[in-house]
């Protein structure tokens, strides 16, 4: 997978993506993210990427020739070509995808980065200051918000979604770290962990956890997996299938 990042302010994405996970999906080659300062698309001497907003009004907006210009600048130096891949295998997408990140796009979640991890190549075009001129629109695919809350600019939003989705890509994380991260996302809450020290200021680990009996383990981590949800998001076990099993430990939960 290709990412593209624009962005006025460069050095605030690249650290991030010289770290953990990111550093080294990047290493293994599955995924190649470069960041691009919008600056550098402008023509004039002061090299400005914004202007006062037509009709008046405070702020400063995000004119749209560098950001067409970005654009068709990293699709060109794209193959539009893509490998065929063996019969049965689903391949990756061929069509770039332009996100725009802003506070009115579509809420990001874990679905979104399920479908984005299959994508070929991706363009991040970051918002900044009060706003962008809407005919950068015109070049703009899908508009993701991270949340319903305002942040300075698009990048650390960005960051968020790249993190999200390149964990997906195969063979990213290893195989251990693939089974959690699977067992993680069940669409619930996580259950307590724990490790040693057993006794810690008087808190101590539940008993079952020192037991050996994984079976019991299992049913007790799946209990407080659904009491964990059923207290801080009912809204998720409405969005999944539970079991009898499931359904007898929540009556047993209501219960307690
Ligand atoms: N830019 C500013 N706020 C944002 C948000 N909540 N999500 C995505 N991009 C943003």
């Amino acid at each position: 997978m290709r990412i593209d990042i624009l962005t006025l302010f460069p050095n605030m994405v690249k650290g991030p993506l010289k770290e953990s996970i990111l550093k080294r999906a990047q290493e293994k080659g599955l995924v190649k993210i470069n960041v691009l300062d919008i600056r550098s698309f402008t023509h004039n001497k002061h090299r400005t990427a914004d202007d006062a907003p037509y009709g008046g009004g405070a702020g400063m907006v995000l004119k749209p020739e560098p950001i067409f210009e970005a654009v068709e600048f990293i699709e060109s130096k794209v193959p539009r070509k893509v490998a065929t891949l063996p019969r049965g295998r689903q391949g990756p997408k061929s069509k770039v995808k332009v996100i725009l990140m802003s506070p009115q796009g579509k809420r990001f979640d874990q679905g979104m980065a399920k479908r984005m991890a299959k994508e070929r190549h991706l363009i991040f075009i970051c918002g900044h200051y009060e706003g962008i001129d809407e005919r950068i629109k015109r070049v703009v695919t899908d508009e993701i918000s991270i949340g319903d809350y305002v942040l300075t600019g698009g990048e650390l939003a960005s960051l968020v979604v790249i993190d999200a989705l390149v964990r997906l890509i195969p063979g990213v994380l290893g195989k251990e770290e693939s089974i959690i991260r699977d067992s993680f996302y069940s669409g619930l809450l996580d259950h307590p962990h724990y490790t040693r020290p057993e006794e810690y200021r008087g808190m101590r680990v539940p008993k079952i956890l020192l037991s050996g009996d994984h079976k019991r383990i299992a049913s007790w981590r799946r209990k407080e997996i659904l009491r964990r949800t059923l207290k801080r998001r009912p809204d998720l076990l409405e969005e999944i299938k539970l079991s009898n099993e499931d359904k007898r430990l929540i009556k047993e939960i209501k219960g307690e």
